[in-house]
């Protein structure tokens, strides 16, 4: 097992990377105020993790509660919160017990924002099932559900006490859901890595074929590259924002498509190109870095194209992106494979222009 630290003083927490974690629910006691937790998980992730998470804090002495929620990203919404609120008042949960979420990201968000409101905020723990979730969206205290008209747009930054990224889960992970999460790992060597992205460029087989070396190498490095960005800038007022590459073009994918059509990862990879291709009209990126940076995720499986929606459905979507101060689109961009800036003045002509190149 590894373990990192997540920096944040009085709200400091540690990141558990391993196989098997789950088992050992040790890991988890010295993390809960008391023995009583409530496990929030979902109907595919339930059927395959509840069970051993709730005999292993059993075996410790803790009390557990389960609220399975229906599945998929279209549930992240105020109605599937809810029933997380209905499981927690039938079980009589208290302010002090512990929400436990396993499963990925929506889980992980949805479950997170619950707590986070919960009698006005109870302790949680994360435990992420997806690469997706142990790379990015456990790390780091963003929780949040959708709205009809944005992605991510009701949460709270609430930071959960523990992550337990128990690797051996992922060898049941879905093949696309496997590969949508490489784009949250691809974008921390865009971002800030380059050493990171090379290592992918050698690795990226080894990842697709889950050797489990480097998938815990890859977590890691990930886990890594968040934590230090978290621990400088936790609720987003600068660095944080880079964490976003490819996200308000990815965000403007997910709604205008539905949530739930596109996954994700897919459409961050989309966006990513779509933001690499903007980097290379203000002449920061040549072809050949677009090129390297579309061959990594093609070897990946990930769309580089973004559907076919109207450009202006795009900039419409994109307007209410969290990033938009002052009615100005904040964009991030890539100076150089390997480092991204926070661009306020591409203009919507130029974005436009980005996003109809790259579109299929
Ligand atoms: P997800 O939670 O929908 O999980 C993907 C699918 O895999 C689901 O069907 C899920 O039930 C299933 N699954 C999960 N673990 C499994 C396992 N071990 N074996 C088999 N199936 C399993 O999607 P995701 O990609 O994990 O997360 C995407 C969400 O995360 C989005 O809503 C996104 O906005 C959010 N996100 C948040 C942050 C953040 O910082 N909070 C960062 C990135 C993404
Ligand atoms: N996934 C972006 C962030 O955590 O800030």
């Amino acid at each position: 097992m590894r373990t990192l630290n997540v920096a944040l003083g009085e709200r400091a927490y540690p990141i558990h990377i391993g196989r098997g974690l789950l088992d050992n629910a040790s890991l988890i006691l010295p993390h809960l105020k008391t023995p009583r937790a409530a496990i929030v998980t979902n109907d595919v992730v339930g059927p395959l993790y509840l069970e051993r998470l709730t005999e292993a804090l059993r075996a410790q002495g803790v009390r557990t509660s389960a609220v399975v929620l229906p599945d998929g990203e279209a549930h992240k919404d105020w109605p599937t919160l809810n029933r997380v609120f209905d499981g927690l008042l039938g079980e009589r949960c208290e302010r002090s017990t512990t929400l436990i979420a396993l499963g990925g990201g929506v889980i992980g968000d949805m479950g997170g924002f619950a707590a986070a409101t919960y009698q006005r905020g109870m302790p949680f723990i994360q435990v992420p099932t997806t690469l997706l979730a142990q790379v990015d969206s456990s790390v780091g205290g963003k929780t949040a559900i959708n709205h009809p008209l944005g992605k991510n747009m009701i949460g709270a930054f609430y930071q959960p006490k523990l992550v337990l990224a128990d690797i051996a889960t992922l060898d049941t992970l879905p093949e696309r859901e496997l590969k949508a999460g490489l784009a949250e790992v691809i974008k921390y060597g865009l971002i800030r890595d380059l050493p990171m992205f090379e290592w992918l460029e050698a690795n990226l087989e080894r990842l697709l074929a889950r050797d489990p070396e480097a998938l815990a190498w890859a977590v890691e490095r990930s886990c890594a590259n968040k934590a230090e960005v978290v621990a400088a800038d936790e609720t987003e007022q600068g660095e944080r924002a880079l964490l976003n590459l490819g996200h308000t073009f990815g965000h403007a994918i997910e709604t205008g498509l539905g949530y739930g059509e596109w996954l994700h990862g897919e459409a961050v990879a989309a966006g990513t190109m779509m933001a690499a291709e903007l980097s290379r009209r203000l002449g920061w990126l040549g072809d050949e870095d677009v090129a390297r940076i579309e061959a990594l995720h093609v070897r990946a499986g990930l769309p580089v194209r973004g559907p076919r929606l109207p450009v202006s459905t795009y900039l419409d979507l994109m307007a209410s992106d969290k990033k938009v101060e002052a009615g100005r689109l904040r964009l991030i961009l890539l100076r150089a494979v390997g480092r991204a800036v926070i661009h306020a003045d591409a203009g919507p002509e130029l974005i436009a222009a980005a996003i109809e190149a790259r579109c299929a």
